[in-house]
């Protein structure tokens, strides 16, 4: 047996002395066995906290995924070890705090080359597409979008939100009959089939044509803002919270579509606090709302779709208010 698979039998032993012996003598703490599981997920799936610590100290990743995509947080987290998930997902969130913006940003350049916004879409009933095959935005999550849209226009007034997609939570935004409703949208075919089908027209609503991020100069400041992009990253997401002071106001609540790490459990709770430590930092309290989503996932919704880019049961809806406020 190599000293990988020994790591392996060791972690699952919960065999601490040994686990730190074959790590001094240079076994790789992310090692593969022949199952696809390495020590860290091992340990995990036993409970294992001590052998966990070692192995984090030593570098183990984290976010490791076994054949079934599970990371060592899914298997403590599904066999109920509370402590040893608590580690887990520290580790997690510390990891992503400090090198996360480093690796996520060498991601966004390494990827950048290629640009949704210049793509054709194609709409139907129940889903846009871009070219890749990969679904912009799709009709399951209309009582996601309503229930977006009855938080951030709960205090009334003017309403902005951040991509138009199919419009399900323009227009849920609608029936709250805001003050005034700003819509930025970047795509031109969906600019276009937003005017086509008479959004333009309507009285309280401002279109504004153009990326969010080159638009900034034309907009205000609101009661309710709803962020929502499509072909952006975590980072983008982090650069518009930037913005949320100046497009904010005092008592306002802010939300955004929260699909952070949706194919993964494990990895969408590190984010969900990450994104919430964020904007505490920046003087926003965050609070998550569980709303089911099982029912609205049938394996027919994703026939012809690239990417499942949401695979678990529940939602968590942001809603983000100043800390001020709720002093
Ligand atoms: C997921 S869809 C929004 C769905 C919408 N919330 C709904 O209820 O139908 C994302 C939209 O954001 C637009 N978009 C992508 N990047 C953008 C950017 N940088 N600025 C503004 N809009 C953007 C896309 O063209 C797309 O229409």
């Amino acid at each position: 047996m190599n000293e990988g698979e020994q790591l392996c039998d060791a972690a699952r032993n919960g065999d601490a002395e040994k686990v730190k012996s074959l790590i001094d003598s240079g076994a790789d703490v992310s090692h593969f066995d022949a199952e696809g599981l390495t020590p860290l997920m091992h340990a995990a799936k036993q409970g294992h906290a001590s052998i966990l610590a070692i192995l984090l100290s030593a570098g183990a990743p984290w976010n490791a995924l076994s054949p079934s995509n599970l990371s060592a947080g899914d298997f403590a987290m599904e066999a109920g070890h509370q402590d040893a998930y608590e580690l887990l997902l520290n580790a997690g969130i510390q990891a992503e705090l400090v090198l996360g913006t480093i690796a996520r940003k060498e991601n966004k350049n390494a990827d950048s080359g290629h640009d949704y916004l210049e793509d054709r879409v194609s709409f139907s009933e129940d889903k846009i597409m871009d070219a890749d095959s990969k679904a912009v935005m799709m009709a399951w999550e209309k009582p996601l979008m309503e229930a977006h849209a009855k938080a951030v226009c709960s205090g009334g007034g003017h309403i902005l939100n951040i991509g138009f997609g199919m419009g399900l939570v323009d227009t849920a935004i609608q029936q709250y009959a805001p003050a005034t409703h700003t819509i930025v949208e970047a795509h031109p075919e969906v600019y276009e089939r937003m005017l086509r089908t008479g959004w333009g027209k309507k009285e309280n609503v401002k279109i504004v044509f153009g990326r969010w991020q080159d638009v900034l100069s034309q907009l205000e400041t609101y009661d309710g803002i709803f962020f929502d992009t499509y072909g952006e990253y975590y980072e983008d997401l982090r650069e518009f919270h930037q913005h949320l002071l100046a497009l904010l106001k005092p008592g306002g609540i802010y939300s955004f579509f929260n699909g952070l790490c949706g194919g993964n459990a494990f990895f969408h709770v590190v984010y969900c606090h990450l994104v919430s430590l964020e904007l505490e930092n920046l003087g926003y309290s965050t609070q998550l709302i569980p709303l089911p989503v099982k029912d609205c996932l049938g394996e027919e919704v994703w026939e012809g779709v690239k990417h499942r880019y949401w695979q678990l049961d529940t939602y968590y809806l942001p809603v983000c208010q100043s800390l001020e406020e709720n002093e």
